[in-house]
């Protein structure tokens, strides 16, 4: 991947958030390899079709920005559905509250949705029944990860970058309290 704007820093191995430290866990090279990997997939799965991007904000818009820029050969649309975030919490409330609905109909759309991180999946399930309401032809879903054990999903998510243990993560569009969402390489938060 090609980040002009980056500076050519290495990714510091740990980062210190009040009385929190996370340790570096997947560098920004891990993570574009495997983002070009899934594009890759979604290519060759999607050839000759026009898929809509449907991103899941805030967290997802780091690898959606990412995923989009490698599937060239495709002629993509993107919008997105922002969702309430866990606030300053680790764990989800169980709540979701949809801020934002996409803008454009997808009646007869493929439609890919793209979510940063799938933990008990109840935001992916609820953002499913979102979109099934607006008549798409196909919905497929793409998560960065997702969370090994924890996800109670009757569905299947097609394109998954990374499956990791429960634990929490921030870093490429993750947010710690809305913050550190900016970090390039994903940092794990260390267990006392
Ligand atoms: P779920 O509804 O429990 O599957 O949670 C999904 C949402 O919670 C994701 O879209 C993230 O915004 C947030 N989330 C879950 N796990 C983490 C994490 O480890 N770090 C940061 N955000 C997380
Ligand atoms: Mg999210």
């Amino acid at each position: 991947m090609n980040h002009l704007a980056a500076p050519a820093l290495p990714n510091p191995s740990s980062i210190s958030i009040g009385t929190d430290v996370f340790d570096l866990y997947l560098s920004e090279e891990t993570i574009a390899e495997r983002v070009l990997q899934l594009g890759q997939a979604i290519e060759r799965d999607y050839a000759g079709k026009s898929p809509v991007f449907v991103g899941i904000l805030n967290g997802a818009f780091i690898f959606l920005a990412d995923l989009v820029r490698a599937v060239q050969t495709l002629d993509v649309e993107i919008d997105f559905y922002k969702l309430s975030s866990y606030g300053n919490r680790k764990i989800s409330s169980g709540e979701i509250q949809c801020l934002k609905a996409v803008d454009m109909s997808l009646a007869g759309r493929d439609v890919i949705v793209v979510e940063d991180i799938v933990d008990s999946g109840l935001s992916l399930t609820y953002i499913r029944n979102e979109i099934l309401k607006l008549q798409p032809q196909s919905v497929r879903f793409c998560a960065l990860f997702f969370k090994e054990g924890v996800s109670q999903l009757e569905f299947k998510v097609d394109y998954v970058g990374f499956f990791i243990p429960k634990q929490f993560v921030i870093g490429y569009g993750l947010d710690v309290a809305q913050k550190k969402r900016n970090l390039r390489a994903v940092y794990k938060l260390r267990e006392p």
